[in-house]
């Protein structure tokens, strides 16, 4: 294919939306949606049949409200031009009405909880973490605090959420904020262990914990107070414990009933007090709707785009649909999950596509997910569908540290970044050659995914046919002198403390001088999160040392991929760079 043949393809493959549920207001699905080209928060009214965009500006945060008759929602954007600096907006779902917080400085919200009346949040400034509740619109406390947290949900009395509270990035613990008293307590049922997301439900708390089995995230309530013992969930149905879900993505308790969407090897399912309802393989994003008992998601696989479904007892249906053109269907060949050892015998689940615009072996772009506490499930993600309908096959590996798998495997990476994840990375690239999947391997990864691309490529230079790194991490050591008070936390969580020496080990930059295949540069110039600067020295090194990379640096975003021109700016040049420097130049 000729270039603008390519671009062409892949312009159809990234304007085809995104769905995804975040729970219902007054009687309508809300969803967050890409679907006109710009991400928005849209609702879909079930009786009109109708869909309606409400938010002003592309959202970060969408939150409706808890166990109320509200119809109200809660959005939070970035006011600085990708900087990542949020302002909260309240808007009135039926009459399109929003009123925006002015009393807080934009500052990065990483969490929120409103129940339709409070605002509970955190958020980061340069220099400081801080907990607020807002009501009626104002500030009603600001907490200082110096340990990372999230809230997940708030009530007329009370803050409730988890982090770091003791210390130790290997665990979490849940807390209790009593919004009158000022008074805050910390719990966990076993010292090590992992809980979080607690909500309220019928007047206890729900909350996940794998204070019973490292490997097995489990639903527990416990009093409000915070006294007693945990007990764990029991269902009415047994479909729930016969999957063994490792970790829950959404949890909701309303109309006397219990709704769970549950995890494992990548695909979700969803049961309703313990009771698996109807629906496709894949995995469900976002949350679920539930209105008048009728459950709504928005469910998506690496083969097929995200759709809005209902179900019912037994059978599910489109509710809202969005069909591959079959120009870019019949690219799509098989998708198969394998777990592949790595160096030290670990096992490395890893989500495989074939392109049938290729042959087998053929040239293969290894996918890196970013986090690095994420993962490739099965389902639909923009990037990899373009190099698909590009002509390569796609590896995806889950390496050690990624989510999905259980908390052991989670927490393999904390003190090793770019250590054994990267043996994992380059074990899958070697296993897909042996077995005759790939003729040659290139790697691809945004955000920690572009710093594993600027790791593999240097520190494995003969490996690879060529890399494309997006928004990726070249210095630890000047990224974490750049970052706010959050990301300086999630640079110490992630290598087990502040470790100047870890830091510079692990930075590409180190490296820059071995790297000996094509390398293709993107980033934004207003990335708060992974900054351009670093960036920018890594690239005078490769200068200095003569190297072949090519370098698109966009002005006037950030980190966020918001719009599907931010996603042609990251697929466009990687899909011409591939076609240029990875096959042609092999050619
Ligand atoms: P992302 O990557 O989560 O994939 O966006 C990272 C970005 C920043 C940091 C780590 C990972 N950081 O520690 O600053």
């Amino acid at each position: 294919l000729g270039i603008s043949r390519l671009i062409g393809l892949i312009e159809k493959t990234a304007s085809i939306p995104y769905y995804s549920v975040i729970g219902d207001a007054s009687g309508k699905i809300v969803y967050v949606s890409n679907r006109d080209g710009l991400r928005r928060t849209w609702v879909y009214d079930p009786v009109e049949k109708k869909n309606t965009p409400i938010t002003a500006h592309p959202p970060v945060i969408v939150a409706v409200p808890r166990r109320s008759e509200s119809n109200k929602i809660v959005y939070t954007y970035d006011a600085a031009e990708g900087r990542e600096l949020h302002r909260i907006c309240i808007v009135d779902i039926d009459e399109r009405r929003e009123t925006c917080i002015k009393e807080l400085e934009p500052m990065r919200i990483f969490s929120l909880a409103w129940d339709g009346e409070s605002i509970a949040l955190t958020g980061s400034t340069q220099e400081k973490l801080y907990l607020i509740v807002f009501r009626e619109g104002r500030i009603l406390r600001k907490k200082e605090f110096n340990v990372y947290v999230d809230v997940s949900d708030v009530n007329e009395r009370y803050v409730i959420g988890y982090g770091m509270l003791s210390g130790d990035p290997r665990s979490s613990e849940i807390f209790v904020y009593d919004i009158q008293k000022d008074e805050f307590k910390a719990y966990t049922p076993r010292k090590g262990s992992i809980n979080e997301k607690p909500i309220f439900c019928n007047e206890k708390i729900l909350f996940e914990s794998n204070y019973e089995d490292l490997d097995k995230k489990k639903l527990y309530t416990i009093d409000t107070d915070l006294s007693g013992e945990p007990e764990e969930l029991v269902f009415k149905y047994s479909d729930y414990t016969d999957f063994e879900p490792v970790e829950h993505t959404f949890y909701d308790c309303r109309n006397n009933k219990i709704y769970v969407v549950a995890k494992k090897n990548g695909r979700t399912q969803v049961f309703v007090d313990g009771k698996r309802i109807p629906a496709p393989q894949g995995s469900v994003s976002g949350g679920l709707a539930i209105i008048d008992d009728t459950v709504y998601y928005a469910m998506s696989s690496l083969v097929e785009p995200h759709q809005i479904y209902r179900s019912t007892d037994d059978s599910f249906t489109e509710v809202l649909t969005n069909k591959l053109p079959d120009e870019l269907k019949e690219a799509f060949g098989e998708r198969y999950f394998v777990k592949i050892r790595s160096v030290d015998g670990v096992l490395v689940p890893t989500y495989i596509v074939e392109s049938r615009k290729t042959s087998k072996p053929g040239p293969t772009v290894i996918y890196v997910h970013g986090g690095p506490w994420w993962e490739v499930p099965d389902a639909w993600s923009p990037i990899i569908a373009s190099i698909i309908v590009s002509g390569y096959h796609v590896v995806a590996p889950n390496y050690r540290g990624s989510t999905g798998y259980g908390e052991k495997y989670r927490l393999l990476d904390i003190g090793d970044p770019g250590g054994k994840d990267l043996e994992d990375i380059v074990s899958v690239a070697k296993y897909v050659v042996k077995e005759g999947i790939a003729s040659s391997v290139a790697i691809t990864g945004y955000s920690y995914g572009g710093y594993m691309t600027y790791l593999a490529t240097t520190k494995y230079p003969d490996l690879w046919g060529a890399g494309v790194a997006g928004a990726g991490i070249t210095d630890w050591q000047e990224q974490y002198m750049l970052s706010d008070a959050l990301f300086k936390k999630f640079i110490e969580i992630l290598f087990d403390g502040y470790k100047p020496e870890l830091l510079s080990d692990r930075s590409p930059i180190r490296y820059a001088d071995r790297l000996a295949c094509p390398l293709c540069i993107i980033h934004a110039s207003n990335d708060t999160r992974t900054p351009l600067k670093p960036v920018m020295r890594f690239m005078e090194k490769l200068m200095e040392s003569q190297k072949l990379f090519e370098a698109h640096i966009y002005p006037g975003l950030g980190h966020m991929v918001v719009s599907t021109d931010d996603l042609m700016g990251f697929v466009a040049p990687m899909i011409t760079f591939l076609k240029k420097y990875y096959v042609e130049r092999r050619a």
